[in-house]
């Protein structure tokens, strides 16, 4: 029954579970719970496609069908063959199987996927002396295998993509930020959607873009094209027409600005084209303009990822030092939240953080860092 409520598993980044957990409270998710790197929620096929379309700070949605011990291959094997692959996959399905292990008798995650694979096909060959074909880059199924030292847990992968590729991003600078983490910065943030907001180095403008959708309440994923349910037996599409219309109109007004800037003139071509591709070009103005000679307007809140040290001309430590000083004489009375995996050289802003968030961009541990910019607030070196 598609109104029958079920368990599922959104996936995130380390430090964004708790805010992924409001934002599925948000949309109305039932019975919430903090996991690692995941949150676990029960919702109904309409609230699954809901939370694919809406949520920012989501990797994927899976919906577990089975979740079983398993000593060795074999048993695995035998498990994955017992599951009724026909309640899911027609013979004319394409499928791709992934698998994620934490556990000493399973090292390989991609043999573990090979079982599954094989299972899956051996259940139809058995039974039809034919099989669905794999697809890799395209399938109509993901079946997603997650196993925990014995434990595992076989899903349906909702999404399909990882829920980071938005769908407007046609291009981007080196290093561009991961838009669920971007989404995650500013929810953390706690900027208020209503204070003007600036990137000063906007690279490809993931920052800028996940902010205006915010501000907007624009469904994050609107611009995707395709989400892993679409390829299911039971997909609705009438209920996904609905669910779209109704999370479109819950838009809202936001009237503050919202503006970027970079020293390089590519990131701005490439932002102004993602910008256009997210609908969001008469909201977000951007300008090829450095950093250290710009002046923003009181009251700004400041969200940014300086670059890695690529591209900068000044030593890694005198760039930071410059930061803190453009951030004292040329952002007063402004809220600035710095991302950066260069701990050490983040002291050499040299001003008292009022808030400290640790995160992980990829595989780099980061640091979020609050500055409430005052007159005067320039001291020393702070750790
Ligand atoms: C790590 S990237 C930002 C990535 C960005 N958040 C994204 O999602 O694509 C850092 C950016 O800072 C820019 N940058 C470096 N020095 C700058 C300066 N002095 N003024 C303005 N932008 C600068 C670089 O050109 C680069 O695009």
């Amino acid at each position: 029954m598609k109104n029958d409520n079920f368990y599922m598993l959104a996936k995130t980044m380390y430090g964004l579970e708790e805010i992924l957990a409001d934002e599925l409270k948000n949309l109305g998710a039932q019975n919430i719970k903090i996991q690692n790197r995941a949150v676990s929620f029960k919702g109904d096929t309409g609230f699954m496609y809901k939370a694919n379309l809406n949520l920012r700070t989501c990797l994927r949605v899976l919906k577990p069908i089975a979740t079983f011990q398993a000593h060795n291959e074999k048993e695995l094997y035998n498990k994955v063959l017992a599951i009724n692959w026909e309640k899911h996959l027609d013979l004319d399905s394409t499928f791709a199987t992934h698998a994620t292990t934490h556990s000493q008798v399973f090292t390989h995650s991609k043999y573990a996927s090979l079982l599954v694979k094989d299972g899956i096909a051996d259940f139809f060959k058995n039974k039809y002396s034919k099989r669905p074909n794999v697809d890799p880059k395209d399938p109509d199924i993901t079946i997603n295998l997650h196993i925990n030292k014995h434990t595992c847990t076989v899903s349906l992968d909702s999404s399909g993509e990882s829920l980071h590729k938005r769908g407007y991003k046609s291009d981007t600078i080196i290093a561009p930020m991961n838009e669920v983490l971007a989404a995650g910065l500013i929810l953390l943030s706690g900027w208020n959607e209503i204070d003007d907001f600036h990137d000063p180095m906007c690279g490809s403008g993931t920052i800028l873009i996940e902010a205006a959708l915010i501000a907007y309440n624009i469904p994050v994923n609107i611009f995707r094209e395709r989400f892993g349910f679409e390829g299911w037996k039971d997909f609705d599409l009438d209920l996904f027409e609905k669910i779209k219309d109704v999370s479109l109109d819950k838009e809202k007004d936001y009237k503050g600005k919202i503006t970027g800037g970079d020293n390089f003139q590519k990131a701005i071509r490439i932002t102004r084209k993602n910008i256009e591709n997210a609908l969001m070009f008469d909201n977000i103005k951007v300008k090829n303009e450095d950093f250290f000679e710009t002046q923003i307007n009181k009251n700004t809140f400041v969200v940014f990822n300086p670059p890695y040290g690529e591209r900068i001309e000044l030593g890694i430590n005198e760039f930071y030092e410059k930061t803190g000083d453009s951030l004292k004489n040329n952002y007063k009375d402004c809220t600035v939240w710095i991302i950066s995996s260069d701990i050490e050289n983040l002291k050499m802003i040299g001003l008292k953080p009022s808030r400290k968030i640790e995160l992980m961009n990829g595989k780099l541990k980061c640091s979020f860092r609050e500055f409430k910019i005052y007159e005067g607030s320039k001291k020393k070196k702070y750790k």
